[in-house]
């Protein structure tokens, strides 16, 4: 196959959307009757779109929430459109794009994207997505902003094209495994009041594909984790397609191995079928690795079993990603460290709840249709007064995944071996094969296949988890519907909340409910005049959106909702360029507060300390941002937003 700039990001997505559950686990057949009134503005050249008309809804009516104060964006139509809009009385200026120096020495970006692999690796990496901010011990206006690099486009070459129907040049495969990864900058407030990097920064790091990585936790070492090049099973190069993020209490940055099923092939056709590590997450077993063919220039993508190989040559290797990554951003000495206990899936983030007496929970989503929403929970609690003491508390605790009951509460269902049927006989010889296999464990223990469970976010306060399913296209062919995923051919996904017994963050029971069906509003009318169909008419109060995917809360609980859909494609079309939204969790209104630029999908986002600043990631955009003349490459592209008059984002 050979991919262009315009249709790559889209092959992506497709390959995340995928459906490789085989499970029969029962959702429940209960719908939900959204009752919540919508509201309906009227719009521009609705018909002559062939549009959607509760799409162009563009309101800013009278807030009846006392946390969003501002004013709506409207939706964005133009094809030519390469802006990031934020409301009046704000601005968002790009402050971090792919090819910036990062560490020492690194070269100025060229345009032209001919900067060699050992430029990038002291470059920003491409595709910039979950980010935090970790302000300096008592130092409001200085931190070391972390952020991961998912995946790489194809602009990243001088040609513009990935070619994969031919062996990969090595030195493009490298540079490809340079963009990815992870980066660490120093950023400090001016005397002119706006923030800037610190360009000779001692933490300004770049963490990527080529960077040496501790396994650590249950299956550090063990045979199932050992390679050709790895005989000891305990150190791996890099980390790949890391989408979103969590912090530790210790102030450590945790990265989300997502999607790496995709660069992976096993062609051994006997072994692939029964081979549940490779089988049930996805990997290639025909052609090339679905992203980028890396198997042609650097076997340790090649996970066909080889018997005349140490540990079988690399069949093993594609057991070292889909992990937690631990990593201290202020020590910058320090490799990364591979959290093992936290089982092995498609993982899209870790969000922490943090209980009164130090004990905690990270929830997980596996984004591909059908998959499972997890937490992990750690043995020990976190010490506020002994910082050492934590600094292998990752290693041990217990995987849960979730399963939601049609009558509104739901149960944790322990991935423990001899529990849930984890048992020899049903293929799980021990607790390191409950981990690796996390998602045939989830599976056999009866967890709620999702649609498609992206970020967790948790609220500041109340604990309350929100978690994005950002939609499912195969619902409805599969799978039958129940009362977490509702809608057959879920094409515009929802956003469903719990709280766990007691406010525990380790209870093994909680309450749920939808807090919103994302879609077009009620009563809206195709373009035809007819009525929107159910499955793309959502319960949002406020303005609308299609697909949320990051999620996250800020210091006063409004809740941030960024979404991720194909632009050009129906019916998400009708919701124009990608965008960032702001709820209020107690009214649930919904207001639109930024829109990216074409093609564009908006992800990612930190603030400072005093809330007065937000950085929020464009990732892929297709058009020339952040320059606007039409013929620089398109970059991914971290934005600074700030209110012109100084005062907390959103308030
Ligand atoms: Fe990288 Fe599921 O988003
Ligand atoms: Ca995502
Ligand atoms: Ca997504
Ligand atoms: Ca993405």
């Amino acid at each position: 196959m050979k991919h262009d700039p315009q249709d790559f990001h889209q092959r992506l997505e497709a390959h995340d959307d995928q459906s490789i559950n085989p499970s029969a686990n029962p959702p429940l057949a209960t719908l939900i009757d959204p009752t919540r009134r919508n509201l309906l503005k009227g719009g521009l050249g609705l018909a002559a779109l062939g549009l959607f008309g509760g799409s162009l809804a563009a309101c800013s009516k009278a807030s009846a929430s006392p946390l969003l104060n501002f004013t709506s964006v409207p939706l964005q139509f133009d094809p030519q459109f390469d802006q990031v809009l934020v409301p009046p009385g704000y601005r968002a200026v790009p402050f971090f794009s792919w090819g910036d120096a990062v560490e020492p020495g690194a070269p100025d970006w060229h345009p032209d994207a001919s900067d060699d692999w050992p430029a990038q690796l002291k470059q920003a990496g491409d595709n910039h997505d979950g980010m935090n901010f970790f302000p300096f011990e008592g130092e409001e206006d200085r931190g070391l902003l972390v952020m991961n690099h998912e995946y790489v486009n194809p602009p990243l070459h001088p040609s513009g094209v990935i070619d994969q129907s031919r062996p990969r040049p090595l030195d493009e495969v490298r540079k490809e495994q340079a963009a990815h990864g992870v980066s660490v900058i120093e950023v400090r407030k001016g005397s002119d009041g706006q923030w800037h990097r610190v360009m000779d920064s001692p933490y300004n790091r770049r963490i990527s594909m080529l960077t040496p990585m501790r396994l650590a936790g249950p299956l550090a070492g063990l045979e199932m984790m050992k390679t050709a090049s790895d005989p000891a099973g305990l150190t791996v190069l890099g980390t790949l397609n890391n989408c979103a993020t969590g912090v530790t209490p210790w102030g450590t940055f945790l990265t989300c191995e997502e999607n790496w099923h995709n660069y992976f092939i096993n062609r051994d056709p006997a072994d692939y079928q029964q081979r549940v590590s490779h089988k049930r997450y996805g990997l290639a077993s025909t052609g090339t690795s679905k992203n980028y063919a890396w198997e042609t220039a650097d076997p340790r993508f090649d996970a066909t079993p080889y018997a005349d190989q140490p540990h079988g040559g690399h069949v093993n290797e594609p057991h070292r990603f889909g992990w937690v990554v631990e990593i201290d951003p202020f020590d910058p000495g320090a490799q990364p460290i591979k959290r093992t206990a936290f089982g092995r899936f498609s993982r899209e983030c870790a969000a922490l709840a943090l209980g009164e007496d130090g004990r905690m929970a990270f929830y997980s989503g596996d984004d591909a249709r059908g998959e499972y929403v997890y937490k992990f929970v750690p043995s020990g609690r976190f010490d506020a007064a002994n910082p050492r003491a934590n600094r292998d508390l990752l290693d041990a605790g217990t995987l849960y995944a979730a399963r939601f009951d049609a009558d509104g509460s739901g149960q944790w269902l322990a991935l423990v071996h001899g529990h849930n049927g984890l048992s020899a006989e049903h293929g799980f010889a021990s607790q390191a094969e409950v981990l690796l296999n996390a998602r045939a464990a989830a599976d056999r223990a009866g967890a709620t296949p999702m649609d498609r469970p992206e970020w967790a976010a948790v609220h500041p306060r109340t604990r309350e988890v929100y978690v994005a399913l950002t939609n499912n296209d195969g619902r409805g062919d599969k799978q039958p519907t129940d009362a977490a995923n509702p809608r057959p051919h879920n094409l515009h996904g929802q956003i469903l909340r719990f709280n766990e017994q007691g406010g525990d963050p380790t209870a093994t029971t909680f309450t749920w409910e939808l807090f919103l069906l994302a879609g077009e509003a009620r009563g809206a009318r195709t373009a035809e005049g007819g009525p929107v169909p159910a499955n793309l008419t959502g319960t949002i109060d406020g303005d609308v959106f299609s697909s949320p995917d990051g999620l996250a809360f800020d210091a006063a609980g409004r809740l941030w909702i960024q979404t991720d859909y194909d632009d050009e494609e129906a019916p998400m079309q009708g919701m124009g360029c990608n965008m960032m939204l702001c709820a209020d969790p107690a009214t649930r209104e919904v207001r639109r507060f930024m829109v990216g630029p074409r093609g564009c999908e908006i992800t990612g986002l930190a603030w400072s300390p005093d809330g007065k600043a937000m950085w929020a990631n464009i990732q892929h955009p297709t058009l020339s941002y952040p320059a606007s003349d039409g013929h620089s490459r398109p970059r991914s592209t971290t934005v600074l937003v700030t209110r012109i008059d100084g005062g907390v984002i959103g308030s």
